[in-house]
């Protein structure tokens, strides 16, 4: 999928992509990869970011992570192959690797294969729109899609969700709202308008999507019970 690698990034990604992938044997629908044990050490939190595009934003939260000293394990997910390769380079340049696992294909059966209340993070950032209704069912959030998360989420885990597409955001809070399983922690406009603090742009934030407009920052906790 994409353009063609340059010789250098596709013998990295020949090289590194293996060392760095979830073993594709245990990628089942059975709930029953345990995320922690894909590290050489034991990760106090495991973050999931699907469809990290560059990755500079899961690049980012390592570093984030790592200075604030919370040792967490980190899987990303992109099946775009130049996605994929730059975000290699950059975790070997940064001497980052042994935080990362990733996997170069869709999301959704790596999810499926998570066992459940294992995951302490999921982020979506600026997931595609699929503009036209017939193919809005396409659009990662959804109710399917929910309940896998809900389930592979511990109890208070987070999904963090972005995009500068209007309808795009109304709809994602519609979906995670009425879902059974997540609570939107927004308690005041700026909540979802105004960036937290310590939020790392995406390399897509800086460019504008059809139909964009401000960027949405979309909070939601998976309920307890
Ligand atoms: C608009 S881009 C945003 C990339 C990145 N999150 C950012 O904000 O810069 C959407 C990304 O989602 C990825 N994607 C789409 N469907 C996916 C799926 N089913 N599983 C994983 N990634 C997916 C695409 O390859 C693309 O890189």
């Amino acid at each position: 999928m994409g353009r063609k690698l340059t010789a250098t990034r596709q013998s990295l990604l020949d090289d590194a992509y293996p060392k760095s992938q979830l073993p594709e044997k245990q990628i089942t629908q059975e709930h029953d990869l345990a995320p922690a044990s894909l590290f050489d050490y034991e990760p106090e939190k495991i973050v999931l970011e699907i469809g990290f595009g560059g990755g500079e934003h899961l690049t980012g939260l390592i570093h984030q992570y790592n200075d604030k000293g919370i040792n967490a394990g980190f899987i990303g997910i992109e099946p775009f192959v130049n996605g994929m390769a730059s975000f290699l380079v950059d975790i070997k340049e940064q001497n980052l690797e042994k935080y990362a696992r990733v996997w170069m294909d869709d999301a959704i059966p790596v999810a499926k294969s998570f066992e459940e209340n294992s995951i302490d993070e999921i982020y979506v950032l600026n997931p595609d729109p699929w503009h036209k209704t017939r193919h809005h069912r396409r659009r990662i959030i959804n109710q399917d899609n929910l309940d896998i998360f809900s389930k592979i989420l511990k109890p208070d885990g987070k999904l963090i969700m972005s995009t500068d597409v209007p309808y795009l955001a109304e709809w994602m809070v519609t979906e995670a709202t009425t879902h059974p399983d997540f609570t939107w922690t927004a308690t005041c406009a700026d909540d979802w308008r105004v960036a937290p603090e310590d939020w790392i742009d995406t390399r897509y934030q800086t460019k504008k999507a059809k139909g964009a407009d401000k960027m949405n920052y979309l909070f939601f906790t998976r309920n307890a019970t």
